[in-house]
């Protein structure tokens, strides 16, 4: 038995690689390592039995993907984690969006226009505040409060004149999201700098969006949301509280994990909406309308990475049932690929990339 697993480009450490690999090695399975300039990628992945390819946000990655993942799940029928179905619509709050909708589960309210008149017309007479978002980013960069029409309207002619890079934000914007935090604002420049500038080929997010525009309705007074993950029919969730000031939770750091402090409405919507589509892992960040209803604003087969916080605690099944322990989503994800082989999980250790995370609740 022989898998490949894929490994960050040009990453000294990629975490989420190592932890697939050891629990693959652990269990005595042969691991090919490969990313998305390897040579002579397609024979490699055709020898190998199985393709773990849990890619991020990079517009190398999606480009690589959406060349490749079609033609390895649909043509070549290839065992692979994410499948097509899992991950077309990943890092596109669009597609999630209108995916949900149309199966009746609780997206949050939204109006999307592909034309400028129209979407100038309707800002005339739509309630203020709402929360226009690029379809693409996380860590709610490119996730803003729009509190009159005068903001949606110069949304509106930006998106459908020069566009918006991702990672680009007007310095107010930006000052916002940083929480008026002179020394996270120069670090932001100095890197945005280096990388559109002195490092072409390898910034991360070089493209442009442009001739859309998509607006949520802003759900009023959450101090926080809660992301609940499922991994197959498990699930595991956190609560994230919002920056202070602000809205915005995602990215924030601060993290509640007490099982007794989530909504099980959210976590039974979460595994009801991926058993529904056969998910193979998703990420829903769940926050709560004016009436006090569970609405999702966004989804992601994508989370985690080196386990921290996700399923550090246990979690439930399908029957809510809380299952205590430390598991790991790689496992499961494993696990539910290669169920003949009915895997073990080594002791892993935990890791973390957020370096001002604070976490409560830990149980
Ligand atoms: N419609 C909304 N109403 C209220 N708060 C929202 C809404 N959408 C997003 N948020 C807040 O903004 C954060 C970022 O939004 P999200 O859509 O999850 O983007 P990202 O991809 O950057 O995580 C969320 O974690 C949540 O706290
Ligand atoms: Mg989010």
């Amino acid at each position: 038995m022989r898998v490949a697993v894929y490994r960050l480009r040009g990453e000294k450490d990629d975490f989420e690689h190592e932890i697939y690999s050891t629990i693959l090695r652990y269990n005595g399975i042969e691991v090919i390592e490969f990313d998305y300039a390897t040579p002579d990628l397609m024979q490699i992945l055709r020898d190998s039995d199985a393709i773990v390819l849990k890619w991020g946000h990079s517009h190398n990655e999606h480009q690589f993907v959406r060349t490749y993942l079609p033609i390895l799940d649909f043509q070549m029928r290839k065992r692979i984690f994410p499948d097509y179905k899992t991950c077309w619509h990943y890092d596109d709050k669009v597609k999630q969006d209108l995916l949900l909708k149309q199966a009746g589960f609780p997206f949050v309210e939204s109006w999307l226009f592909y034309d400028k008149q129209q979407a100038l017309d309707w800002a005339e007479t739509a309630s203020y505040p709402l929360v226009f978002k690029l379809a693409q980013g996380a860590g709610s960069f490119n996730v803003f409060l729009v509190k009159n029409k005068i903001y949606a309207r110069k949304l509106i002619r930006q998106m459908f004149g020069v566009g918006r890079h991702l990672n680009t934000m007007s310095l107010a914007e930006r000052f916002g999201l940083v929480n008026k935090n002179l020394n996270k604002l120069l670090r932001y420049y100095r890197r945005e700098i280096y990388s559109r500038w002195l490092d072409q080929e390898h910034i991360g997010l070089w493209s442009k969006q442009k001739n859309y525009i998509y607006f949520q309705k802003f759900c009023p007074g959450n101090e926080y949301d809660t992301r609940v993950t499922t991994a197959g029919l498990r699930a595991h969730a956190f609560r994230r509280f919002v920056r202070k000031g602000d809205f915005r939770a995602s990215g924030g750091n601060t993290w509640d994990i007490n099982p007794e402090n989530i909504d099980l409405r959210m976590v039974r919507l979460a595994l009801d909406i991926s058993k529904h589509f056969g998910f193979q892992s998703m990420a829903y960040d769940f926050v709560y309308d004016e009436t006090g209803e569970p609405r999702i604003v966004e989804m992601s087969y994508m989370y985690g990475g080196a386990g921290y916080p996700d399923f550090m605690n246990g979690y439930w099944d399908f029957d809510l049932t809380w299952h205590p322990g430390r598991f790991w989503p790689q496992y499961f994800e494993l696990a539910d690929l290669l169920p003949e082989l009915s895997l073990t999980c080594p002791e892993l250790e935990t890791r973390t990339g957020y370096r001002h995370a604070k976490i409560i609740g830990n149980n």
